[in-house]
């Protein structure tokens, strides 16, 4: 099985669903709200889990009832919770508009997840002691960018998805190994709208990109080869919240077990596929089995 580590952010979601997003200075009527568990670590979590990955989570949550509830979903998923933090004040939370397209808009209020500025000993030990180490930027950086380091530093394979997107500094990107933007992450880190153009830049930085570039799909790239585009089932999706976590957790679990790339990809696409065809994020993650039968 492979051991995988998430260091990242753990949010409750609060979703609105709407036929179509407010223009700033204007109210709509929304059809639906539902509150689902969702962070972009706690997502990747679950979908690793899910895929078959044995799975712990490094992160935060509040001494809230989101908390409690937000601790509960992983646990019940089956993810080691023990170096999950219960910090003062409210969890996480993520403000989500999704329209009739299934696109979203999305902003996030940190709360407990910005109190993860350092790493402890045994979180240290965790990132440092998996087969891969998932990263995003909804932690603190200076967290972000030590578990890299204390990870790469013992051979741990380690995958950053750079969303929030935001600069990103030499000493975290020396200790990543694969990258995996959206096309609008890749265009904002390179100055590049061609995502050929953008995974071409990228690859001095890190070895190896994933721009992933919804409905069309996603590319890969590794240095000393050319982008190769992989297709993404055709699909009608209803909310696409969590499709990128999706993507890269379950991709961990097929890189872990030492599958070929292309397999890796096109699985972690299929798993991709499947949960925009639910509403929700951690509540969308498919299971190894269905994604096997898709
Ligand atoms: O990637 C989707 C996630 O982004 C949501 O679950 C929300 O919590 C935000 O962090």
């Amino acid at each position: 099985m492979t051991r995988i580590t998430v260091l990242g952010s753990i949010n409750m979601d609060l979703v609105a669903y709407v036929a179509r997003a407010p223009a700033l200075g204007e109210t709509v009527a929304g059809k639906e709200f539902r509150t689902v568990p969702g962070g972009k670590g706690a997502n990747q979590a679950v979908a690793a889990a899910r895929a078959g990955g044995e799975v712990t989570m490094v992160g935060a949550v509040g001494a809230d009832a989101y908390g409690s509830q937000l601790r509960g979903g992983l646990e019940s998923a089956g993810i080691d919770t023990a170096l999950v933090r219960t910090a003062e004040g409210a969890s996480g939370t993520a403000h989500i508009v999704v329209d009739d397209t299934g696109a979203n808009a999305i902003v996030v209020v940190p709360g407990a997840n910005g109190t993860l500025t350092a790493l402890g000993p045994a979180e240290r030990e965790a990132v440092a002691s998996a087969d891969l180490l998932l990263l995003q930027l909804e932690l603190p950086l200076s967290a972000v960018a030590e578990g890299a380091r204390a990870a790469h530093a013992r051979g741990v394979r380690t995958i950053l998805t750079p969303a929030p997107v935001q600069p990103l500094p030499d000493e975290l990107l020396d200790h990543v190994d694969l990258l995996v933007p959206n096309e609008h992450e890749a265009a904002q880190l390179t100055g590049y709208e061609d995502p050929y153009a953008a995974a071409r830049v990228l690859l001095g930085k890190v070895p190896e990109v994933v721009i992933t570039l919804g409905s069309r799909g996603c590319l890969y790239a590794a240095r000393g080869g050319e982008p190769v585009p992989f297709p993404a089932p055709e699909v009608n999706p209803v909310d696409t919240t969590g499709a990128g976590d999706t993507f890269v957790g379950t991709l961990a679990v097929a890189l872990g077990e030492g599958r070929p790339v292309a397999e890796a990809v096109a699985w972690a696409s299929s798993a991709a596929a499947l949960c925009v065809q639910k509403p929700g994020a951690s509540t969308s993650m498919p299971y190894r089995s269905e994604i096997d039968a898709s």
